[in-house]
């Protein structure tokens, strides 16, 4: 199976573009719904998870407390390691698990974090929808209404647009405001995609 890696920095448009590709039959594998999976209750990464963090990760109703997990790794290089090594051997699998079940030409796997995770090795080609930060930052203030500090440090964390841009095999550029030409933009990778996939037999 051809698997095209889909990422880009917070709010650039992955989500948008992920239901462009749906919407032509192409499966999209989402790293980011499998680890909010692996993380359910009774999952057994949860527990995990308490075990190494304690058990002020639970909210009263015993789901992960998200924002108190994000405040201890956010700052903490070691704890964010530690998390890692929970989840990241899981994400893998389930992501392997998945794509082995299908049967089309190929499918994207959405991994907004596929550079600072180091996964790019579990994919074939990676596509970045790209727009500038400034563009990123009203975006997310509109959509989570966060503080622009809060964006920043976000984006801060994240690796920069210009690494993104040298590391990806395609680009799509999301910065009209519009939307105007996202979905022609997806149809050409669909058609260069199902080429690509078809040459390799
Ligand atoms: N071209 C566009 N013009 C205007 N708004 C857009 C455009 N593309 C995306 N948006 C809006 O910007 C916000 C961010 O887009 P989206 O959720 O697709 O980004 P994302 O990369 O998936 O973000 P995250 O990293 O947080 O998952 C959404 O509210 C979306 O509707
Ligand atoms: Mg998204």
């Amino acid at each position: 199976m051809f698997k095209v890696g889909l990422s880009g920095g917070i709010g650039c448009g992955k989500t948008t573009v992920s239901k462009l590709f749906t919407e032509l039959n192409v499966p999209v594998v989402d790293a980011d719904d499998i680890a909010h999976k692996l993380v359910k209750p009774g999952q057994p990464a949860l527990l995990d998870i308490a075990k190494a963090f304690g058990n002020k990760v639970f909210n009263p109703d015993g789901s992960l407390s998200r924002q108190y997990l994000r405040e201890i790794v956010f700052s903490d290089l070691q704890q964010k390691q530690k998390l890692e090594a929970i989840l990241h051997p899981l994400v893998f699998a389930s992501i392997q698990e998945k794509v082995n079940k299908l049967a089309t030409p190929y499918c994207i796997v959405s991994i907004p974090l596929l550079f600072e995770t180091h996964m790019s090795h579990l994919v074939d080609r990676i596509l970045v929808i790209d727009c500038p930060v400034k563009i990123q930052i009203e975006r997310v203030k509109r959509r989570d209404g966060l503080a622009d500090a809060r964006i920043q440090s976000i984006i801060n964390s994240q690796v920069s647009r210009e690494f993104r841009m040298a590391h990806a095999d395609d680009v799509i550029d999301n910065s009209n405001t519009d939307g105007s030409g996202l979905a022609e933009n997806v149809k050409k990778l669909h058609n260069l995609y199902l080429s690509i996939s078809a040459s390799l037999g």
